[in-house]
């Protein structure tokens, strides 16, 4: 493709923006090995999920660096934690004599973003909700540095500054529109986690479904990235390539889980995706899916990548070339950026997204009752175009109905 100047190109993508990520990253199979070495002796305590300690015990490489360390070991997270829960985890590090140290998170998302709480919380003597109203809490005090190991390929946790915790557990059907908002979004520069250590072998095991489900996160944080008004010259090629791995790597996992090529790609794609968003944020798809979650459980990648071809389609009114762009890199030179809703719904339709969250919700008039619980003023406002009231409307229909090429 010729190169494009700014002059005859005036429809084309942001090149200006910052970018901030204090995370030294080790990436590739057998990085854990190097956790022991990194941490040099000094105190940790080890967050995991509920029985992540007897599973790591077994890892050949985890095994002994975790038997070496001087730590005390909280294995208690639960997937989506609550404000409740993650304030009653700092009571017990402060119980159990945690004073100084470095918090060495290993699990999926949930597990590395209750470690953000959970420095948050040991770092200030007030309430883990307090502090994510009041992040600016933050500012004065030291918050004890995060040494991140994700064993999801998903949420890329382990390069942004944010956590998101739950007012309530997910799940569980209707609720009252008095129950209040269910999710809490914790970010603050100093939870950035010093040090990310991904090695892809810790996704081997995945069950098919956590599989999918943390890569689809993965898959549509790329794009929530791109079609994102604080995306640029950084982020855009980060998060393109994330989209391009996942887009073979899934359904190459899906055919075959000991696939490592495509564990180690999904992995690129998770930290690739995390890295973008870490700096740019989320989106529509993200502002939709916590209803999903919060009342039907719908797990949170899945959610997200529900309404992501009604949502690409949406933006591409507002295409200033980056979707164009990622329409040639997925679907080939000739591709018109038009053919990447059809295309991205057919992939997601093949990967059972829609026909889930059909089972999970049980009709339309279900999915449509959620459109006014959607919280966008502030998610809404980072996207390439604005998605209102009957936007919403229009997003959550066509994905029940299923987005092709050609609807
Ligand atoms: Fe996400």
């Amino acid at each position: 493709m010729p190169y494009r100047t700014v002059e005859d190109t005036p429809a084309a993508p942001p090149l200006a923006g910052s970018y901030h990520l204090p995370t030294r990253v080790r990436f590739g199979r057998g990085t854990r090995a190097t956790l022991s070495a990194e941490l040099a002796g000094r105190p940790c305590l080890v967050l995991t999920s509920a029985g992540g300690s007897a599973r790591l015990a077994e890892d050949d490489l985890l095994g002994p660096a975790l038997r070496e360390l001087d730590a005390l070991r909280l294995d208690a997270v639960d997937a989506n934690p609550t404000v409740t829960a993650l304030d009653a985890l700092v009571a017990e590090a402060r119980d159990r004599g945690w004073r100084d140290g470095t918090i060495v998170a290993i699990g999926g998302g949930s597990v590395l973003d209750a470690a953000k709480a959970l420095a948050a919380g040991l770092a200030l003597d007030t309430g883990i909700g307090r502090v994510a109203r009041s992040p600016a809490l933050l500012d004065a005090v030291t918050v004890a540095p995060i040494v991140a190991l994700p064993t999801t390929a998903g949420s890329g946790s382990e390069v942004t500054p944010v956590a998101v915790l739950w007012h309530r557990t997910p799940g569980g059907g209707p609720r009252t529109t008095d129950d209040g908002p269910a999710k809490v979004s914790l970010s603050h520069r100093s939870l950035f986690p010093v040090l990310a250590i991904v090695d892809p072998a810790l996704t081997d095991t995945l069950r098919a479904h956590q599989t999918l489900a943390t890569g689809l996160d993965a898959f549509n944080q790329a794009a929530e990235s791109i079609w994102n008004r604080h995306a640029n010259a950084l982020t855009l090629p980060l998060a393109t390539r994330a989209m391009v791995l996942a887009w073979h790597a899934l359904p190459a996992l899906q055919r075959e889980p000991g696939d490592r090529a495509a564990r180690d790609a999904m992995a690129a794609a998770s930290l690739l995706a995390g890295t973008a968003l870490g700096q740019t944020r989320t989106v529509a798809c993200h502002a939709l899916s916590y209803p999903l979650t919060d009342r039907y459980g719908v797990t949170h990648g899945i959610a997200c990548a529900f309404t992501m071809a009604a949502v690409a389609q949406h933006m591409l009114a507002s295409d200033d070339g980056r979707l164009a762009a990622l329409a040639t890199e997925l679907l080939g030179a000739a591709a018109p950026a038009e053919a990447l809703p059809g295309a991205l719904g057919s992939f997601l339709e093949r990967l059972g997204v829609a026909a889930h969250v059909r089972g999970a919700l049980g009709s339309r008039a279900a999915l449509l009752d959620l459109v006014g619980e959607v919280e966008l003023p502030e998610r809404g406002g980072n996207g390439l175009r604005d998605v209102d009231q009957a936007a919403r409307r229009g997003i959550l229909e066509a994905s029940w109905e299923g987005l092709t090429p050609g609807s």
